[in-house]
């Protein structure tokens, strides 16, 4: 058997045309933050399809109140470290605050999350002067996850951690915003505390798949913070995430729960939704 060979009845590897397809068949697309080697094994194992490598290692790892003081070297060591436990899940890494303000900053730090991390796509905060780089990575062949709603690294414009989009102009603006990533070349879309009903608009709207956190149901895939889902979250757990360890005997079992719930359409439910 070559080095690259499968073995029979493994898991083909996550790619992005696969999660298109997944879109396509109404195939729900399980998403999973990991910030080690150890947790994203156990993600991998548990069949989760998409590994992100979430700047909210800044809150949940180093222990800061925000994702603003994460830089690209903690990104890349921690995208190395995720990559050396995924065989199969696609490998997203975020682009931490700052390091995408111009197309040529955002080159150079996805181009050290992909060849020094190991990530198979980058994913960076917002829309307006960001599109320039999302086109001047999609151009090279980078693949881009764009984030919408609640974007972490805008905290302090936005006034806290709160649900955006609940006003018709709002609403609107996220929805052109979303059209707008897409159109400047992204290939994914995760949106983040938004009215599920607003969520439900863009996915249908939109023709790459998107990826909800406090988005409700009707989003083409879900994501949660590994540890909220594990339920080791210092503070209280977020209204839209669940503890799938609470009763389960191993954080692999609560992977796979979680795993089969979002597949099976219980999670979220509406009381996770806003
Ligand atoms: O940083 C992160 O973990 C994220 C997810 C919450 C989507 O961006």
């Amino acid at each position: 058997m070559s080095a690259h060979a499968r073995p029979a009845g493994a898991r083909a590897p996550v790619t992005v045309p696969r999660l298109h397809e997944m879109k396509a068949a109404g195939e729900k697309i399980v998403a999973l933050t990991a910030y080690d080697a150890s947790f994203a094994a156990l993600c991998d194992a548990a069949g989760v399809d998409v590994v992100l490598v979430g700047d909210s290692l800044g809150m949940v790892v180093q222990g800061h109140a925000s994702t603003l003081p994460v830089t690209v070297d903690d990104m890349v060591y921690h995208t190395a470290a995720v990559a050396r436990g995924v065989r199969t899940a696609l490998l997203v890494a975020d682009l931490p605050f700052l390091s995408f303000r111009d197309a040529d900053t955002a080159l150079r730090s996805s181009a050290r999350l992909l060849a020094e991390g190991g990530a198979a796509m980058v994913k960076l905060e917002g829309a307006d002067y960001v599109l320039e780089a999302i086109a001047a990575l999609a151009r090279r062949s980078i693949p881009v996850c764009a984030h919408l709603g609640l974007t972490p690294q805008s905290v302090h414009k936005l006034g806290g951690y709160r649900v955006q989009g609940k006003t018709k102009p709002a609403a609107e603006r996220l929805l052109a915003d979303a059209r707008a990533v897409q159109d400047a070349g992204a290939d994914l879309l995760v949106l983040e505390c938004v009215p599920a009903a607003l969520a439900g608009r863009i996915r249908s709207e939109l023709a790459i798949p998107t990826i909800g956190i406090g988005a409700g149901a009707d989003c083409d895939g879900q994501v949660l913070v590994l540890y909220d889902m594990l339920g080791i979250t210092s503070g209280k757990r977020p209204k839209f995430s669940k503890d799938f360890l609470a009763g389960r005997g191993s954080v692999l079992e609560a992977i796979r729960a979680y795993a089969e719930a979002v597949r099976g359409g219980a999670f979220p439910a509406a009381e996770h939704a806003f």
